[in-house]
């Protein structure tokens, strides 16, 4: 019997087949284990969007390659986004790696560690598979509150400082059946809570369905569950799209829109594709289309050629959608992307002082518009205790975190009221009042 242990970074795509290894693995007879020191095979999934995560994965590939050289027999692999776009020079910066599985190839790590075990070595697999090869689908766990579906693979957009279409190639749509399956699966065995996941779910299309219709059915299956789905693109985000997305049954009321830039100027370097006016219409639309609306975005400081003015820009928006929340990072070139070409001139320090303005000003944001929910009476999912504190950890539709105290007959999974008594920076604290 081979014991393995499985670590993951990035998105949630990255979760969700992180999920669809495990499943792969475990119905290989392969048994999974929780520390890497117990572990015949060793995977790590691996982000390539930041200089800096690639960084974290090779210098943590470095500490589990110590563990190789006290356990020769020990499989290392890397899948993953950095497997795809570094194949065979992962190898040259960690010489013990056995196996470099892409993440356009990751139904091959099964087969390549077969190959190891047979002692053929297979080398790095980086080449796109078959693009119809299903993915690994994700175990399904009764004590699993939160499911994540993926929907379409890939980008064919081309936002000049992103890596993502070249790891994870042009988009594929799944089947609508296929998806609905694994959504009504996952209600089946309990999930409260499910994320359609996509590197741009509004551009899905298959089968006749395109994304609101896909929401529709998806919204449609029976059961006391939430609705997500992460991330979308301004650009396929028209009025009338909004409108009809809002229509889906059990959709929570969230939304996740990346602007990145406040500056049109940028916006165009970026090869955004939309301009700000168009941002500003999905927006509105959303917020008339869905009631208390939180609106979430992404935001990138010190894009080449980024003047005060376009920063000042960029918070000015910030100021003006008034997000619930916001990810702000600090621009990294990415070999291979059309941004890479242009000087990286904003200096590391000025990238650092404009993204923690940023975060400072949303953290005031997120602070009135939280303590606006002082008061309200919301619905929350209980997701779990907090041991520590004895708290019970709940979420708001909108994604906001609401501690209530503990009482007799909680379980996650539940669904109850509660009211919100005081809000303290991302978090709220509250009391239930009812149940369900
Ligand atoms: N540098 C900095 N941030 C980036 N992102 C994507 N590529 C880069 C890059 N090269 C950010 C974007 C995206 C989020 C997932 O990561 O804001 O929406
Ligand atoms: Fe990272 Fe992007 Fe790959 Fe997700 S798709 S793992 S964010 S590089």
């Amino acid at each position: 019997m081979q014991r393995f242990y499985l670590e993951s970074y990035g998105c949630h795509m990255n979760v969700y087949d992180t999920q669809g290894l495990e499943r792969q693995l475990e119905d290989h007879g392969y048994t999974r284990v929780a520390a890497p020191e117990d572990a015949d095979v060793v995977l790590v999934n691996t982000c390539s969007v930041r200089e800096h995560a690639e960084e974290r994965t090779l210098n943590r590939l470095a500490v589990l390659s110590r563990l190789k050289a006290k356990n020769p027999a020990m499989k290392l692999g890397v899948c993953g986004c950095m497997a795809q776009r570094m194949g065979a020079e992962i190898k040259k910066r960690v010489p013990r790696v056995d196996l470099i599985v892409g993440a356009q190839a990751l139904p091959a790590v099964l087969p390549a560690l077969k190959a190891l075990e047979r002692g053929e070595s297979s080398g790095p697999v980086v080449e796109p598979l078959n693009h119809y090869l299903p993915p690994p689908r994700p175990r399904l766990d009764a004590k699993n509150l939160k499911g994540f579906v993926t929907i379409i693979r890939g980008c064919n957009k081309a936002c000049a400082y992103c890596i993502v279409p070249t790891t994870r190639g042009p988009e594929v749509s799944r089947h609508p059946d296929d998806v609905l399956l694994e959504v009504q699966e996952l209600v089946l065995r309990g999930a409260k809570e499910i994320t359609l996941l996509g590197q741009n779910v509004n551009s899905y299309s298959a089968a006749g369905a395109d994304f609101p219709e896909l929401l529709q059915r998806c919204g449609a299956v029976a059961g006391k569950w939430r609705l997500r789905f992460t991330t979308s693109h301004p650009r396929d985000m028209s009025p009338e799209v909004v409108r009809r997305m809002a229509e889906a049954p059990r959709l929570a009321p969230w939304l996740h829109l990346p602007v990145q830039s406040g500056s049109p100027r940028l916006l165009r370097a970026m090869n955004r594709d939309y301009t700000l006016e168009q941002y500003l219409v999905a927006i509105d639309a959303a917020r008339e289309a869905m009631p208390d609306l939180a609106v979430t975005t992404d935001l990138i400081v010190g894009f080449p050629g980024e003047t005060a003015d376009d920063f000042a820009q960029t918070l000015a928006l910030v100021e003006r959608v008034r997000y619930d929340t916001s990810y702000a990072f600090k621009y990294s070139p990415r070999s291979g992307t059309a941004a890479a070409r242009l000087e990286d001139d904003v200096t590391g320090e000025e990238k650092q002082r404009r993204l923690a303005i940023l975060l400072a000003a949303q953290r005031r944001l997120s602070h009135e518009i939280n303590q606006a929910w002082v008061g309200r009476t919301v619905e929350v999912l209980i997701e779990g205790r907090d041991e520590r504190h004895g708290n019970g950890l709940t979420r708001t539709g909108q994604n906001k975190m609401v501690l209530v105290p503990w009482q007799d007959g909680l379980a996650p999974g539940q669904f109850a009221e509660a009211v919100v008594e005081r809000a303290e920076g991302q978090t709220l604290h509250g009391r239930l009042v009812a149940a369900g």
